[in-house]
């Protein structure tokens, strides 16, 4: 249902920032690209405007946003950095990389956004028309993905106005994005925690840290009182379909999601078929993912097969939203 809000749709030029910097500053909900999906701004300072970002998401409160700066030294004033912490940022923001930290003393980060946690997610995204808006609006902007709770996430300015029409002062249409999946999240304790995987291979991580990063969090339920990423619960990226993964075949109703060649028995009866990358390439499957998990699911097919995509580089993050939709 809308929320009688007049959404206005702005090609991201220097005029549509400036309008969309002060629409922020005004307490209001901003969709803006990113390199790795859409996000929903609002001001990470402001308690009113992230009350209101939760409400248009239908999000839970209970579940943190990250923090989005245009540089380190903001970032410093939000979160306190370690030698380790401080190596990641130099080496991959700006970047599809978020840091799970500990608060600084002052945050600016209102509670309401952080769920009352003493830790605080922090990213330096590297999309121009991100760094822009930040740079327009003057401080932290707190964003989620730019879709409905339970959706998959925006790729494009169609899919954030599908989702948030009415329920949002105003989108900046930068073109689709260039990653595809949501950033990879890495919790700076003792020892570096996968939270999620995202747009930077753990490989490169790890590769950096010269450590093996403990392994994601499965989380398949709210009822510890403080989960490491409770954003990620098991069913968050679920489209309507059925999703039926590791698929060799194609059954009788079904849609087909392909990666790499596609000669599978049935696949003359598929409702549809859209292929993440005829030559295998992860980068380009990352890229379209989820437009196609959504064009899929709008043919009403009883389900969607899913081919197997390999688990390295970004084929790891690929894999993870894959079995979130068929939770
Ligand atoms: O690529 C991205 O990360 C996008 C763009 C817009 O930046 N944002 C994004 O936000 O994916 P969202 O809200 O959809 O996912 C953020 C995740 C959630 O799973 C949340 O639970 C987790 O980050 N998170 C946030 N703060 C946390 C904290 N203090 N500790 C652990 N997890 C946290
Ligand atoms: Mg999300």
């Amino acid at each position: 249902m809308p929320l009688g809000l007049s959404t206005r749709l702005l090609t991201a030029g220097a005029d549509a920032v400036a309008a969309a910097g002060r629409c922020l500053r005004e307490g209001g909900l901003v969709g803006f690209p990113t390199e790795t999906v859409y996000g929903l701004g609002a001001d990470a300072a402001n308690p009113a405007a992230i009350a209101r970002l939760y409400q248009a998401k239908g999000r839970p409160a209970f579940n943190p946003l990250i923090a989005h700066v245009g540089d380190l030294k903001a970032a410093e004033a939000i979160a306190r950095f370690d030698s380790q912490a401080r190596a990641l940022a130099q080496a991959f923001w700006p970047g599809p990389l978020t840091l799970v930290l500990p608060k600084a003393q002052n945050c600016p980060v209102a509670d309401l956004a952080t769920a009352g946690l003493d830790t605080v997610a922090v990213r330096i995204p590297s999309h121009n028309v991100a760094r822009a808006l930040l740079q327009a609006f003057g401080g932290a902007v707190v964003a989620p993905s730019a879709n409905r709770s339970g959706h998959v996430s925006p790729t494009t300015a169609a899919h954030v106005l599908a989702d948030l029409d009415g329920r949002v002062d105003l989108i900046l249409d930068g073109g689709p994005v260039e990653v595809g999946v949501e950033s990879t999240i890495i919790g700076c304790f003792d020892e570096p925690m996968l939270l999620r995987a995202g747009g930077l291979p753990r490989e490169a991580i790890e590769r950096l840290l010269g450590r093996a990063l403990l392994a994601p969090q499965e989380l398949e339920d709210t009822d510890s009182p403080h989960p490491l990423a409770p954003g990620m619960l098991a069913s968050h990226y679920a489209p309507r379909a059925r999703v039926r993964l590791q698929a060799t075949d194609v059954r009788p109703g079904e849609a087909l999601l392909a990666f790499g060649p596609a000669a599978l028995p049935g696949l003359d009866k598929a409702v549809a078929v859209m292929n993440l990358s005829e030559s295998g390439d992860l980068t380009e499957a990352a890229t379209r993912l989820f437009g196609y998990l959504r064009t899929l699911d709008t043919y009403g097919a009883a389900g969607i097969a899913v081919m197997p995509v390999p688990g390295h580089g970004l084929g790891e993050a690929i894999n993870d939203r894959l079995r979130r939709a068929a939770a």
